[in-house]
């Protein structure tokens, strides 16, 4: 079975755009360049790297994720991304070894910068799609950090993709789960039809406006965005090029995985709540699940 992330399915087309966007796509006088993944995309990077530098990089799960390592443990994150976690936790617990899987080698070099500039020597990050991952070990805590489990919104993804971590999870071992909280979809009804326009300093330090257009529907929690980037300096009379990009995530609570932590023979033995503190849902409540084998 195939059970990839929205955020893994690179080279593959875009889904249809969210409106109004895709009609600002289709504009005559703009040409339109998808990106199938956004955080590979030059210009998604330097919008994230932006708002980083204006906003700092959320925290919120960092005690939740501490609570499932042990002195002397094995780590493995699963979508490490740029190692915002796994560096924090390298240089805060006494894990013996942290490894980090990603399918984007973009994210995982800058991982590989940042574990470098904090001088964290036990992490090592690995490149790949964790579905196809065979490390020939087990862990001791196996992170799924800031929501990684959103980016898989089939319910048989997410049990494929939970019983390869109870593969790989020593008999003892903890899972750490970041995910909003029961009530969080409710609370974000709002987003639905928000379009939210941003602008942003690249690497060049050129200024550019990105565009944001969202759907969500708060009874199947799907979340559907669209984000484009008409790009700075065009040439009078040529079309304006766009660079756009198009996810889907589903917001996955405690109640609504209870039954695919079930399937996949894991069972919830601790939680630590959370509230967000930056993005469209500031303010929402959110929590980490700590799963054993059942
Ligand atoms: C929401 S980001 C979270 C990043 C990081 N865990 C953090 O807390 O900052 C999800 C990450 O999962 C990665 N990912 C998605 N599907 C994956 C797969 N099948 N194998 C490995 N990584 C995957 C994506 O590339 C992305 O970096």
């Amino acid at each position: 079975m195939t059970a990839r992330s929205d955020y893994s399915r690179a080279g593959t087309p875009a889904a249809a755009p969210v409106p109004p966007l895709d009609r600002l796509l289709y504009l005559p006088g703009v040409t339109a360049t998808v990106e199938p993944y956004y955080f590979d995309s030059p210009l998604f990077d330097d919008y994230e790297r932006d708002v980083e530098r204006r906003t700092g990089e959320t925290e919120w799960d960092f005690a939740g994720l501490a609570l499932a390592i042990g002195d002397g443990a094995r780590v493995l994150e699963v979508g490490c991304g740029m190692g915002r976690a796994l560096v924090h936790l390298a240089a805060t617990t006494k894990a013996a070894s942290l490894v980090g899987i990603d399918t984007s080698e973009p994210a995982l070099r800058r991982a590989r910068a940042r574990a470098d500039a904090a001088g964290v020597d036990r992490v090592e990050f690995v490149v790949g799609d964790f579905l196809a991952y065979n490390p020939g070990i087990t862990f001791d805590a196996v992170l799924l950090a800031d929501c990684t489990l959103n980016g898989f919104t089939e319910e048989d993804a997410v049990v494929a993709l939970l019983a390869q971590v109870r593969s790989l999870l020593s008999p003892e071992g903890r899972v750490a789960v970041s995910i909003f909280d029961d009530g969080a979809p409710l609370t974000m009804a709002h987003l639905d039809g928000r379009v939210v326009v941003d602008s942003f300093t690249d690497r060049d330090d050129v200024n550019h406006l990105i565009i944001w257009s969202m759907r969500f529907d708060s009874t199947t929690a799907l979340l559907h965005r669209t984000a484009a980037v008409p790009k700075a300096g065009a040439t009078p009379g040529e079309p304006v090029p766009c660079v756009v990009s198009d996810m889907n995530d589903r917001i996955w609570t405690p109640s609504t995985l209870s039954p695919l932590f079930a399937a996949a023979g894991l069972s919830v033995v601790g939680k630590e709540p959370a509230i967000l503190d930056s993005g469209a849902a500031d303010g929402a409540p959110m929590t980490t699940l700590l799963l054993a084998v059942a």
